[in-house]
């Protein structure tokens, strides 16, 4: 038994914001953004595209992707830090949206590794018989966490939802799942929740998401030379037999960084950051879904999923499309 990838779907807000918007808004230019982190442009979800209703709609193309009605559905998990209540969780909320009821729904926060550790959970579900068919959802709206005037955050981070729907089936399938973190470097990327009033609060600091930009990156790039190689050995195949990696679009030069790790041609490298940008939790399923729609990754590809986000934690998947 084992756990494959059914389908796939994505959502993407219409709101276009190029690097020339940000020239307006804080003192930056095309050419440092493009050279330092790869990103032209990123999508900006307005009100109504909330985390729930992008998820919903990644949700209905991964269904249609499966050829699978919603109510096929046993389980519904979504990977986000920016949905608009604890609870209903936004998968509560993508179950009802999609007209699903009596289905196991629950959020999973891992920041921008969140659609690893949600796969993971996925996969062991699957394994274990709890449910045969999940559908995975990462997304995430941070581009409304950063401060309109940071010049250091606001550049990086788009708005968007991926999702996939995980079946248990008898042809491989997920190969390898590695999850891990370092909490002792949570303070190098931190989102606080919103302060209420007569509730305890961590500090009286910004509400924006703060980020020690060069740390992080080169916690990134170390720890995903690793995780990568990990990731191979534990699924058994050569590294030579990886035909495709779809990274975490955080920053170009980590993905490059990663990419020549592991020797592989740019392109066998599903990048995204450039139209995306930096879509959190969304990032990975998004990339997945555009490498597949475009017929670049192929039923039998053997393709290594990575994501690394705030807590510091990360992980991966080596997946059999
Ligand atoms: N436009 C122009 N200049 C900018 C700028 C911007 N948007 N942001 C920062 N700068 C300036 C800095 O103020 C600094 O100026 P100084 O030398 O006069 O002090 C200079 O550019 C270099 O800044 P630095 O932060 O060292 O740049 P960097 O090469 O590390 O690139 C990031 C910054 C954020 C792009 C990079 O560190 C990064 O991508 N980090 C990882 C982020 C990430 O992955 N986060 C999410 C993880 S899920």
């Amino acid at each position: 038994m084992f756990s494959r990838i059914l389908g796939t779907g994505g959502y993407l807000p219409s709101q276009v914001r190029t690097n020339a918007d940000l020239e307006q808004m804080v003192e930056t230019s095309d050419t440092w953004i493009v050279e330092r982190t790869g990103i032209h442009e990123r999508r900006i979800a307005s009100k109504e595209e909330t985390v729930a209703f992008m998820g919903i709609e990644a949700a209905k193309k991964a269904l249609e992707a499966a050829s699978l009605n919603a109510s096929d559905i046993d389980a519904v998990i979504c990977a986000t830090t920016s949905s608009q209540n604890a609870f209903p969780s936004a998968a509560c909320e993508i179950a009802l949206g999609l007209g699903i009821g009596n289905v196991i729904a629950f959020d999973v926060a891992a920041a921008c590794a969140g659609f690893s550790y949600a796969y993971s959970v996925a996969h062991n579900m699957i394994m274990c018989g709890q449910a045969k068919k999940v559908l995975i959802v990462g997304s995430d709206t941070l581009s409304h966490a950063c401060d309109p005037t940071d010049r250091t955050t606001i550049i990086l981070f788009g708005d968007g939802a991926g999702a996939c729907i995980l079946g248990a089936s008898e042809e491989p399938g997920t190969l390898a799942v590695k999850l891990s973190s370092d909490p002792s470097c949570g303070e190098l990327l931190r989102l606080p929740v919103p302060k209420r009033p007569n509730c305890a609060s961590p500090d009286d600091g910004s509400p924006y998401l703060y980020m020690k930009g060069t740390d992080v990156f080169v916690h990134a790039v170390t720890v995903l030379a690793k995780l990568v190689h990990e990731t191979i050995e534990l699924a058994g195949i050569k590294p030579e037999e990886l035909n495709f990696l779809v990274p975490h679009q955080a920053n170009m030069r980590i993905i490059a960084a990663t990419a020549r790790k592991l020797k592989l041609d740019m392109s066998q490298v599903i990048v995204t950051i450039d139209k995306h940008g930096n879509t959190s939790a969304a990032s990975v399923p998004l990339a997945l879904d555009e490498g597949i729609r475009q017929g670049r990754i192929k039923r039998g590809d053997n393709v290594l999923l990575e994501s690394f986000g705030g807590g510091l934690v990360w992980g991966s998947a080596l997946i059999r499309y």
